[in-house]
């Protein structure tokens, strides 16, 4: 009863990584291009869970919607817009604060990486998390959430804090949204260490492939990438012990839009000084003319704040009666 429609978001917490744009970005312009009514934005009130500067804060938001558009995410079709421009999705936050317990998010794995040992100086705002993140999908009664594997517990959340709300309140009201977790690449790991995410959020790693990385950057980081001395085996099966080895596979496949037996399939049997050359052609030629429009796109900000203000707009208009139907069967 649910009209399919599309939501996700990405934190303007630092520098888009490879991880990023195969993981989430590069799989929301494929959902855009079915014809998908899509959501786009830039979760700037959970970047503040952990502090931001606020001059990077606001140039990070502009560079995260630059990455967007840069991917091929078009504003007339999706709808692209800031997190805190819509100040709707604090208020259902709300909300949902007083629905989830605080037992849920002490489970979140996210949570216990995070806030780590240290959990008494960590943030309201960072516990509280995954109940924002329930309320930007629910907003717009996402039914569907590409994420990153790391996204999954979260959204699995959504649907938990849906289903107490509509018990709570004896109502059909939230979607039980699915989160979308798909394609060669939904973990991409570090290129020096096959056992960590890849990620924004780890400037020490610098290993990993930013989306405003230039081609020489590119090709630089993928010689540089550890591997093992073994020849590529025929199917994936092969690479269950070898993480930096199948991680790269699995890059080459999302990038090819191949399977990673496919790209098996090809170079089974050769040396990582035949795979790797192919793989540092394929990137270049898949990220540097994005990186090469990011760079172009962020000489005009007053055209990126025009068009997030824009799509802004559209989602108030989308989540306004929402809210006010949530606001009634509470009882405000
Ligand atoms: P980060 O973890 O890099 O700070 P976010 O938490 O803002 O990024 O996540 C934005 C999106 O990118 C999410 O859908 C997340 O699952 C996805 N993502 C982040 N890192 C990776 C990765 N290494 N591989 C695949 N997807 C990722
Ligand atoms: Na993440």
């Amino acid at each position: 009863t649910f009209k399919h429609r599309v939501f996700s978001g990405i934190q303007p917490s630092g520098g888009l990584t490879l991880g990023n744009y195969l993981g989430a970005i590069k799989r929301f312009v494929d959902m855009q291009d079915q014809g998908i009514e899509t959501l786009y934005c830039v979760v700037d009130m959970h970047a503040i869970t952990v502090w931001q500067d606020p001059e990077a804060l606001r140039r990070q938001t502009r560079e995260l919607a630059a990455g967007y558009l840069a991917a091929g995410l078009n504003p007339d079709r999706s709808i692209l817009f800031n997190q805190s421009q819509v100040p709707e999705h604090a208020q259902l936050g709300w909300i949902f604060n007083c629905v989830a317990r605080m037992g849920w998010m002490n489970r979140m794995t996210q949570w216990k990486d995070k806030a780590g040992k240290n959990a008494e100086k960590a943030s309201l705002g960072l516990f509280a998390y995954p109940s924002l993140m329930a309320a930007d999908i629910l907003l717009y009664h996402a039914t569907h959430v590409p994420v990153g594997e790391d996204q999954k517990q979260h959204v699995e959340l959504t649907r938990d804090i849906a289903a107490k709300f509509n018990n709570d309140y004896d109502v059909a009201f939230f979607p039980l949204t699915e989160p979308v977790i798909e394609g060669a690449a939904t973990r991409v790991m570090s290129l020096r260490d096959g056992s960590k995410k890849m990620s924004k959020s780890d400037p020490s790693d610098m290993s990993r492939i930013n989306m405003t990385d230039d081609a020489d950057t590119i090709a630089k980081k993928i010689r540089k990438a550890k591997t093992d001395p073994e020849p590529l085996p025929d199917t994936m099966k092969g690479l269950d012990d070898r993480p930096e080895a199948r991680n790269l596979v699995r890059i080459y496949a999302a990038l090819a839009e191949m399977t990673p037996d496919q790209v098996l399939a090809d170079f089974g049997g050769q040396q990582f000084s035949a795979f790797k050359p192919a793989l540092v052609d394929l990137a270049v030629d898949k990220l540097a003319p994005i990186s090469t429009e990011m760079a172009r796109l962020m000489q005009d900000p007053a055209e990126i704040d025009r068009i997030l203000a824009g799509g802004a707009a559209r989602a108030r208009a989308i989540a306004t009666p929402i809210l006010e139907r949530t606001y009634d069967i509470v009882g405000m």
